[in-house]
């Protein structure tokens, strides 16, 4: 047999030269007489280690990595093809690598480990199981199964799955949707692109189900611009997918029909909101809706639809496949299952960690994550995007848990971590938060449009020394406003950053040597 070599083609790997090495690679080959077949795999979420080569061998799969196109010539001298061991860049069995060893990989099971776009691989992979599983159950089924198995939106809010289906399910209408929001704008986070670049199939057989469960026979996905890869990949996916009969007017050979398409927004932070998103897909402004109504009632052109995030359909297919108390039995209090982390940031193991909910945000940044990359201490850590709270290490003990989160005026969100170092100044990241949520505002409400700008304005002057205490004062009366004011998250959540890093960087909003001489 061939020898196989696996080399990422996800963007993360892309962007660090996995193009080229598959080039070298190619050439080399074929300038030694050798033969070897190249697949192009997703990431597996290992991004210091990207590009990350492995080759099949009957002992399972060998990595090396970070490869460039200079270590081709060598690795190949070094016995690459037989997963030699005596090259530098040699980490032993892939599935070994503590990194991934330490996971529980449910809803990225199949992310880097098979072709992307071989419907085969999925298949051989467990693919399509639940899908087979939910056409033959009755819809009402599928929606209990899913409720039961605990699943909470992985967007952000975490709003309970099922019982979101279970509003579309009862509505009706001539036509309902199924909106798979692959906007992802958090900092820090690209698990979305992650699985739709290296498991699409995993995504169109969690939107299938919810079309089955909710009565939907049509689907769009809607990713941000600044994923070319993924929409490219989906596309493709959408079109395979189709061609055999997964997708279209009998999905799996069943009466029912369900098809899909992806759309693509020109990336603003708030078309990730769902109703702004909905808005965007009419070819609308992307400007907030106020609620109710609910999207579920009146979604997609006013009709009852599913707007959920790309990792919550995702998840959906094995939690079909292997029951809902199996993914249940995951996770702590009321966050079941399993959660893909995404460690960014100034930090030496950046990269997406899947496991059950639970492990502390200590354990996470410090012993996952292996601490910063610039080798000085850990002085914060943001979680859940430009909204996240900024975490001191004081709170490390905190577990990855949707409620512990809050009640240390945080939020999970999208589980997108960015760490900093001990260079940071939390005043500046204090304004940011304020200069993000002016430039990304929708506009539609006064705290966020107006509050956000003197929010920035405020912070400068408490910068700049004047009226410190009375500016601070006013910065915290002006995040109350927003916080209970403002219509949706963007103004809602912008309180979080600059609260938690008032509240816990005190000495960093403390007079500076060159305000003092100002005063
Ligand atoms: C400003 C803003 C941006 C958002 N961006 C995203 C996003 O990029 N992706 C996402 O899935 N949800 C995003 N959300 C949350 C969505 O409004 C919505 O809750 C989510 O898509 C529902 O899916 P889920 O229940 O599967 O999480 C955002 C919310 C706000 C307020
Ligand atoms: S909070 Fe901001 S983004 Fe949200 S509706 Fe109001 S103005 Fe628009």
């Amino acid at each position: 047999m061939k020898p196989k070599l696996y080399i990422p083609g996800d963007s993360g790997a892309l962007a660090l030269g996995a193009d080229r090495v598959a080039r070298a690679f190619e050439a080399e080959l074929s300038r030694r007489g050798l033969d070897a077949t190249i697949v192009r795999n997703g990431s597996r979420g290992l991004y210091w280690l990207e590009p990350l080569v492995e080759i099949e061998t009957a002992e399972g799969r060998f990595a090396y990595g970070p490869v460039r196109v200079k270590d081709v010539a060598t690795l190949l001298d070094a016995g690459l093809l037989q997963a030699g061991s005596s090259h530098p860049l040699f980490l032993g069995p892939t599935e070994k690598i503590p990194f991934l060893a330490r996971q529980t990989r449910l809803t990225f099971a199949r992310c880097g480990v098979i072709d992307p776009l071989s419907l085969d691989d999925y298949r051989a992979h467990d693919g399509l199981k639940g899908l087979e599983k939910a056409v033959a159950m009755a819809p009402s089924d599928i929606v209990q199964e899913v409720t039961q198995s605990g699943l909470r939106g992985r967007g952000g809010a975490g709003f309970p799955t099922g019982i979101k289906w279970k509003t579309v399910h009862d509505a009706v209408a001539r036509q309902k949707y199924i909106v798979c929001n692959a906007d992802e704008g958090d900092s820090g986070s690209f698990a979305d692109r992650m699985i739709m670049e290296g498991d699409p199939f995993v995504l169109i057989e969690g939107m299938a189900i919810a079309g089955l469960a909710v009565g939907a026979t049509k689907g769009f996905i809607y990713i941000r611009s600044e994923y070319p890869h993924a929409v490219a990949t989906m596309r493709e996916a959408i079109r395979i997918a189709t061609a055999a009969g997964v997708l279209g007017p009998s999905v799996m050979g069943s009466a029912h029909g369900f098809d899909l398409e992806v759309r693509v927004g020109a990336g603003a932070y708030v078309c990730g909101e769902e109703t702004s998103l909905l808005n965007s897909l009419e070819g609308k402004r992307g400007e907030v809706r106020a609620k109710p109504p609910l999207p579920a009632l009146q979604g997609l052109f006013g009709l009852p639809t599913v707007v959920n995030n790309v990792i919550s359909l995702a998840s959906v297919p094995v939690i079909l496949d292997k029951g809902a108390a199996y993914y249940e039995n995951f996770g702590m209090g009321r966050s079941r299952g399993t959660i893909p982390i995404q460690i960014a940031g100034n930090v030496k193991h950046g990269g997406l960690f899947e496991a059950a909910f639970g492990l502390t945000l200590g354990e996470i940044v410090e012993e996952i994550g292996g601490g910063t990359a610039s080798g000085r201490p850990v002085k914060a850590v943001q979680v859940g995007g430009p909204l996240g709270a900024y975490f001191p290490p004081s709170l490390f003990d905190t577990p990855f848990d949707y409620e512990a989160f809050a009640a240390k005026d945080g939020l999970i969100g999208h589980a997108g971590l960015t760490i900093f170092d001990d260079s940071a100044d939390m005043l500046s990241l204090a304004r940011f938060a304020f200069s993000f949520c002016a430039v990304e505002s929708c506009g539609k409400c006064t705290p966020c449009r107006i509050g956000s700008i003197r929010g920035a304005e405020t912070l400068d002057k408490v910068a700049a020394g004047v009226a410190r205490e009375d500016n601070l004062a006013l910065v915290e009366e002006l995040c109350e406003t927003m916080k209970f004011g403002s219509l949706c998250a963007l103004g809602g959540f912008t309180p979080y950053p600059v609260m938690s890093a008032i509240t816990h960087f005190p000495q960093d909003f403390a007079p500076r040597p060159q305000a003092q001489a100002a005063e």
